[in-house]
């Protein structure tokens, strides 16, 4: 079952979501050639305690740190640590925020300094996958013209799209129903109804779609070693179209 959010639900979603979204316009800057990842975490949860919420990813299901740092040919779910950023990284960061009793997830991928034109690539492709994705949402549409909107556009720039992971919907919960697949046919799937709210976040290869974990068993990376980017945004589905919730 797909939980329609109440109209006090609504406002909880929003001053989280505000909140995720205001952790990572403050990690902005900081992310520059020379800084750990694990500095990157423990600005971000300090930021998110400050403001009376606890980062979701902590202990979840073990994850060992407050937020996921995926860098380069990393898809997601990487763990913070001592992995120092140097220029022409690209790096997530996803930070998930959970306030008051509800959760609000956002992500996006940043360059380190200057990058080559293949991280601007799949930077660019996923960001417009992700933008293409939110713009096919609205009430009485279906699922799946998400997910064709988003794969129509990675493989018209010969990018491939992740299937092992999906967009999800959230509230009360991090991760509840329905999921949202980032790829798929155009008016198949759950209607789309006002006061749903889900999380899009293609992950978005420059090479093959296949992933593998590495040995720490959360950090997945693609198999052909191609490089990888991710946006998410959560968003509600309104009477009129959508509203980015994780959107300044
Ligand atoms: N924030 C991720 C998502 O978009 C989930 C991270 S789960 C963690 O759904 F355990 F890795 F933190
Ligand atoms: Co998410
Ligand atoms: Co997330």
């Amino acid at each position: 079952m797909i939980h329609i959010k109440t109209p006090e639900e609504i406002l909880g979603m929003r001053r989280t979501c505000r909140l995720a979204a205001a952790t990572l316009k403050m990690i902005e800057p900081y992310i520059q050639p020379g800084i750990t990842t694990g500095e990157l975490n423990d600005i971000c949860h300090q930021f998110i305690t400050d403001h009376g919420a606890i980062p979701s990813p902590l202990n979840y299901r073990g994850f060992p740190k407050s937020i996921c740092t995926s860098v380069n040919q990393q898809v997601c779910h990487g763990i913070p640590g001592d992995r120092v950023l140097q220029q022409g990284d690209i790096i997530n960061v996803d930070i998930t925020t959970y306030l008051d009793g509800f959760h609000g997830d956002t992500s996006k991928t940043f360059p380190v300094g200057t990058v080559p034109l293949k991280a601007g690539k799949i930077m660019r492709v996923s960001r417009e996958c992700l933008e293409l994705g939110i713009q096919a949402v609205r009430p009485g549409g279906r699922l799946g013209d998400i997910g064709s909107a988003i794969e129509t556009h990675a493989q018209q720039n010969r990018c491939s799209i992740v299937r092992e992971y999906c967009g999800h919907g959230i509230g009360r919960s991090f991760h509840e129903e329905p999921a949202v697949l980032h790829y798929g046919k155009a008016g198949a799937g759950a209607e789309l109804l006002p006061g749903m709210i889900f999380t899009i976040e293609p992950m978005v290869n420059l090479g093959k779609a296949a992933i593998k974990h590495l040995p720490d068993n959360w950090t997945v990376v693609t198999k052909d070693h191609s490089l990888s980017a991710q946006f998410e945004h959560t968003v509600l589905v309104t009477p009129y179209g959508v509203e980015v919730l994780t959107e300044l």
